[in-house]
């Protein structure tokens, strides 16, 4: 409910109001949420005031408009608010008395409750709200089910796996109201919210090679995982009548690689591949694989040694979208693996703040060859993306001996989580108990970050989606030392192709209708703000709670100061302006778009005081 109260304030898609009475006997303070028609004009000086509302539990300040409403100096309207700012009640009202700070009504705990009440305010009732009242149910379901059962989870240390880290999390999306659905679209069968997703067997598929569009090295990067596929028929003799007694059936027998492609499935994935797509024949054998954060990558054990992950199709709506695999992204990938060592040699190594880097402050992980059906509608049902392992690729870089790690990849995500006793990974893993030792740990992580991602924005017009599940963090295990990061997942990228040119000499190839391309550098500076502060940053200066007493954003404006000068357009770009743009995940779904981003108008982080400053609201 708070993630979807979040959307619905901040998308104005309901009018959210914050009202203190300090001349109760306690001062209180609450969230009353309403029609976005009772914006404008706002609340009227009447006493009792009675429109149909809710009133929500707040345990600290969003962020307000600095001047009061007209009328009324103990109410502001509400500019943007977070998860975390909210309490744990919620009253759906009769009557409010703004003076007194006393309301009547009952107490809700549904957020279907509140999704009803905003769209009938907006006057929706369409399929859009159908979709969205589903997928919200999925969420809600998954999420109740994943906090149940994270007793059976182990307590990760920095000594655990990278899978382990990848699998932990259980939070989620900060403020994404579906981030936990998982709502199988037909011809696929529903989930169940103990439907395996993590630990998962692989099933494979031939498919005639001249309908695939094939690029890199596929089949022989493969070759490991496609020896050690295991046969899941009883009796081998069954689908191959030429086995000879005793012979070991083996998935590469079954296939003649000289006219057709093998194409590892998720095994969730099979009935829609063959209710699409007839020209393929299914392989009876299976792989053991471990899924990563974003459930469509998998690490199958038998890629270990070579360090490579495989991207699948997924046709389950989790958050935003589909988790299936584009054309333009499979036809990204292995064309842009090459370029990317000239993209990242604009990085300062001594930026980040140690002289002594023994490794690139970024690594990203490549994507060397890919395969997907070509020229079909549904093509993005049938896909695989090979992508070096971010761990593997980080042993590989210091030449370390396996099993002999000293580095761990952990991915951002799991960081800004809480444990089960609500205290926050991050400060417990890096026993970050007093205010200097958070702001010190954020000092030094935002360096990096900026060191490791600005240099590309600022020289190659280039950015990546480094939002916190394509963004791992690495800690040297000796150390304890965060010393860089690893970035994957071309398929956000923005690049302003004029200053790519430019800088490269050639371009990035893409696809027709790609959403990569920017029409001017704003957009790129544009998905570098999203995914760094907005996404990355701002979680962690709250997972650190150097939010609301305003000292994270201190350190990060010093940092920004530091990283970009004043007068780059990229500084200008970040701080110029007290609103941003925020992506509309809501109103995104009601219009049905995918691809296609909403945006709404939010405050800019960047130029947050405190809580306790009045005149807070973005404007310095
Ligand atoms: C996609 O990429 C190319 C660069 O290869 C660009 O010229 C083109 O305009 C891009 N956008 C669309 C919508 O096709």
């Amino acid at each position: 409910m708070s993630r979807l109260l979040t959307c619905l304030v901040n998308e104005r898609l309901v009018c959210a109001w914050y009202v203190t009475c300090p001349d109760t006997p306690v001062v209180t303070s609450f969230l009353l949420v309403s029609s976005p028609r009772c914006c404008y004009p706002p609340l009227t000086n009447a006493k009792m005031w009675s429109p149909g509302s809710f009133v929500f539990q707040l345990r600290h300040r969003p962020i307000v408009e600095i001047a009061p409403i007209a009328y009324r100096t103990n109410v502001h309207h509400v500019l943007m608010l977070d998860p975390e700012d909210l309490g744990v009640w919620v009253w759906r009202t009769s009557t409010v008395d703004l003076d007194n700070g006393k309301w009547t009504g009952t107490v809700i705990t549904s957020p279907l409750e509140l999704l009803a009440m905003a769209t009938e305010w907006n006057g929706l009732s369409n399929d859009a709200v159908l979709t969205i009242r589903r997928e919200l149910e999925s969420s809600l379901e998954n999420q109740i089910y994943a906090f149940a059962h994270r007793d059976d989870m182990p307590k990760l240390t920095l000594e655990s796996s990278a899978i382990e880290w990848e699998q932990s999390i259980i939070e989620g999306h900060a403020t994404h109201p579906m981030h936990r659905a998982r709502h199988a679209e037909p011809p696929l069968p529903s989930l169940l919210p103990d439907t395996e997703l993590r630990h998962i067997m692989l099933r494979f598929v031939a498919v005639p090679s001249h309908l695939m569009d094939t690029c890199g090295d596929y089949h022989a990067l493969l070759m490991p995982l496609f020896e050690a596929a295991k046969s899941i028929v009883s009796d081998p003799h069954h689908i191959d009548d030429s086995g000879s007694a005793g012979h070991v059936e083996s998935l590469l027998n079954n296939v003649d690689l000289a006219s057709e492609t093998i194409v590892p499935v998720h095994p969730l994935q099979l009935p829609a591949i063959r209710a699409i797509f007839p020209f393929v024949r299914e392989l009876q054998f299976e792989a053991p694989a471990e899924a990563q954060a974003s459930l469509r990558t998998l690490s199958p054990l038998a890629l270990a040694e070579s360090g490579l992950d495989i991207k699948l199709p997924l046709g389950i709506k989790t958050s935003s979208a589909l988790r299936t695999v584009s054309t333009w992204s499979a036809f990204l990938g292995p064309r842009l693996t090459p370029l990317l060592p000239h993209v990242l040699s604009s990085i300062d190594e001594t930026a980040g703040g140690s002289v002594h880097q023994q490794q690139p402050i970024l690594l990203v992980a490549g994507e060397p060859a890919s395969t997907i059906v070509r020229g079909h509608e549904m093509a993005k049902y049938l896909a695989c993306i090979v992508r070096d392992n971010p761990q593997a690729l980080c042993n590989r870089q210091e030449a370390a001996p396996a099993g002999s790690e000293r580095q761990r990849t952990v991915v951002a995500a799991a960081l800004t989580e809480r444990n089960a006793d609500g205290t926050s990974v991050v400060c417990a893993q890096w026993g970050l108990d007093t205010v200097d030792k958070k702001k010190k740990f954020l000092r030094s992580y935002v360096r990096l970050l900026f060191a490791a991602f600005l240099p590309p924005v600022l020289t190659h017009g280039f950015a990546f989606e480094a939002h916190q599940q394509n963004t791992l963090v690495r800690v040297d295990l000796d150390t304890g030392r965060v010393c860089g990061f690893v970035v994957r997942d071309y398929g956000g990228i923005m690049v302003h192709m004029d200053t790519f040119r430019q800088a490269m000499g050639c371009e990035v190839p893409m696809l027709v209708g790609n959403s990569t391309t920017a029409q001017s550098l704003d957009e790129v500076y544009d998905v570098a703000y999203h995914t760094l502060v907005q996404c990355q940053i701002h979680r962690l200066v709250r997972a650190l709670d150097l939010h609301y007493s305003g000292g994270g954003w201190a350190v990060v404006r010093e940092e920004l100061v530091r990283a970009v000068p004043a007068e780059s357009m990229l500084y200008v770009a970040w701080m110029r302006s007290r609103s941003v743009k925020l992506k509309s995940f809501v109103a995104m779904k009601l219009g049905g778009m995918y691809r296609d981003y909403v945006y709404t108008s939010v405050p800019n982080l960047l130029h947050y005081q405190d809580e306790q400053n009045p005149s807070q609201a973005a404007y310095v």
